[in-house]
């Protein structure tokens, strides 16, 4: 029905000599003050809705069927939702709330009062930046079994690269959340599920514009459920093997049962326990595989960063395979990961239900408005950003880093994300473990359109071909 009231979404992708402006939504042109077309349009894709003069330092407020909605787009004012007045803005938007909370029940992404407080804690513990190396080497296998597989192709070989970056990154966090027993049926499963789920859950909810404060719950259909049953009836399983001694006992899910444990007064019984298991699932690796899929598509555009990228490997692992070890050399690699963080943020858009009415610069934001930050913005906003549209990680180099608040792909403050380092660490080692032994080139002639559902993802995956730069490591 969108169709009869949408603008058809150009995108554009300019490409000359060592500059390389990587697709996105034209902006949008549409005549102003039509409020319902504003959000057919965003329902559709909510890339596409944004104006030239929307990519400035501000803050501006619209009116939706009777519903404020306030878009910030200031670091000062970032900072002032995300941290200073955290207590206020903690609550996710109903649309979020009610797309995942058939999936995910009261799952930390989701949360808020005491439950997120008392949860959050745990949570972060689990995925901490001082457990990381401890999955370093599920990180490392996970990769080169995928290597190993490409070298099984034959060279030129045609594969979806999101399709690939989605089973490793899933692969490698179930097994960093499940231990190594769900298999590669259930991990399957567990992947097409979700992927499906985000198909089909819509990301406006009309309600919460037409004055449900908290919206309204999304329809649940029969493929809707089964997806989500299936989800469920694997992770179940896992968690209540955990239960029964039957874990493996470095995996997140036997933390998250020690714990408890430990602390009876958590109250993380089964359906809590898979909750957090489910939502460490879906965060930790949707997130990640985007990232790696859209820096791939940047590196096969982009020859010349993709070169230095090969050298630096050389430079720093010889012929050895990468490992967590030589994250913190690998800085090209690192500032690669960055730049694409930057201009395709997995999750572009934050969005925030207001408590209390409270100021936000010059705007009264009302009790129960819609705040939205919105990183695809505020990435790419001229003021914060030099060349804002053009892929450039040398801004990320030899010590620059950007204004505080001004780049937030892990969002910021206490609900920034306890993966952090985690997603950080696994897409810079996967992408060097891969770019040591593989050119990965966006077919010819392929347009490449970023869209977003749940997440920021190019329209219909991102068909590669495979190009073996070395002979495979273990035939030597
Ligand atoms: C490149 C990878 C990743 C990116 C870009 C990313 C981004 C984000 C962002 C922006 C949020 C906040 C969303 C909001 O406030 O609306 C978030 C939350 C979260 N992320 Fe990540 N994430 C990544 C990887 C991971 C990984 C690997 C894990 C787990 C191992 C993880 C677990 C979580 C959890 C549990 C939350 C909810 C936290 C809370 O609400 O307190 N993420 N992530």
């Amino acid at each position: 029905m969108a169709g009869w009231f949408h603008q058809p979404i150009k995108f554009r992708e300019e490409l000359s000599e060592e500059r390389f402006e990587p697709a996105r939504a034209d902006f949008y042109s549409g005549p102003p003050g039509k409020p319902l077309r504003l959000l057919l349009q965003a329902r559709t894709d909510f890339l596409s809705i944004w104006r030239n003069n929307d990519f400035t330092e501000k803050v501006s407020q619209i009116r939706l069927i009777g519903r404020q909605v306030i878009l910030v787009n200031s670091p000062d004012l970032i900072r002032q939702v995300v941290v200073k007045r955290h207590e206020n803005f903690e609550r996710k938007s109903p649309q979020m709330r009610r797309a995942l909370e058939f999936l995910l029940g009261d799952g930390l992404f989701i949360s808020d009062g005491d439950i997120w407080k008392q949860r959050r804690p745990l949570v972060a513990d689990i995925v901490h930046a001082k457990r990381v190396p401890a999955f370093g080497p599920v990180m490392e296998r996970t990769t080169s079994e995928l290597v190993e597989r490409w070298n099984g192709m034959p060279d030129g070989a045609q594969v979806n690269a999101l399709h690939e970056m989605a089973g490793l990154t899933a692969e490698i966090i179930a097994r960093s959340v499940f231990g190594n027993q769900l298999g590669d049926d259930s991990a399957a499963a567990v992947t097409d599920s979700f992927t499906s789920y985000q198909s089909l859950v819509d990301s406006i909810n009309l309600g919460y514009f037409l004055g449900f404060d908290d919206g309204l719950p999304i329809l649940r259909t029969p493929t809707l459920r089964r997806s989500v049953k299936r989800i469920h009836r694997i992770i179940d399983k896992v968690v209540e093997d955990h239960l029964e001694g039957r874990g493996d006992h470095n995996s997140m899910v036997e933390l998250l049962i020690r714990r408890q444990q430990r602390n009876p007064e958590l109250k993380l019984d089964l359906v809590a326990l898979r909750n957090e298991a489910a939502t460490i699932f879906m965060a930790g690796h949707e997130t990640t595989a985007a990232t790696l899929t859209w820096a791939w598509y940047l590196l096969s555009r982009a020859k010349w960063v993709e070169k230095a990228l090969h050298e630096e490997i050389g430079r720093v692992c010889g012929d050895r395979v990468p490992t967590i070890d030589d994250v913190p050399q690998l800085e090209l690699c690192k500032a690669i990961i960055e730049e694409t963080l930057r201009l395709y943020p997995p999750v572009p858009i934050l969005a925030r239900q207001t408590r209390q009415a409270e100021m936000i610069g010059d705007i009264t934001a009302e009790r129960g408005s819609l705040v939205l930050i919105v990183p695809w913005l505020l990435h790419r906003t001229e003021s914060l950003f030099e060349d804002p549209h053009h892929f450039r990680p040398d801004r990320f180099m030899g010590g620059r880093r950007p204004t505080p608040y001004s780049f937030i792909p892990f969002a910021s403050g206490p609900r920034v994300c306890p993966g952090l380092h985690f997603g950080l660490t696994e897409a810079i080692l996967c992408l060097a473990i891969i770019a040591q032994q593989f050119r990965v080139a966006v077919v010819d002639g392929h347009k490449v359109e970023p869209i977003c559902r749940l997440t920021l993802r190019p329209k219909g995956g991102l068909p590669v071909t495979l190009h073996r730069r070395q002979r495979p490591l273990y035939d030597r």
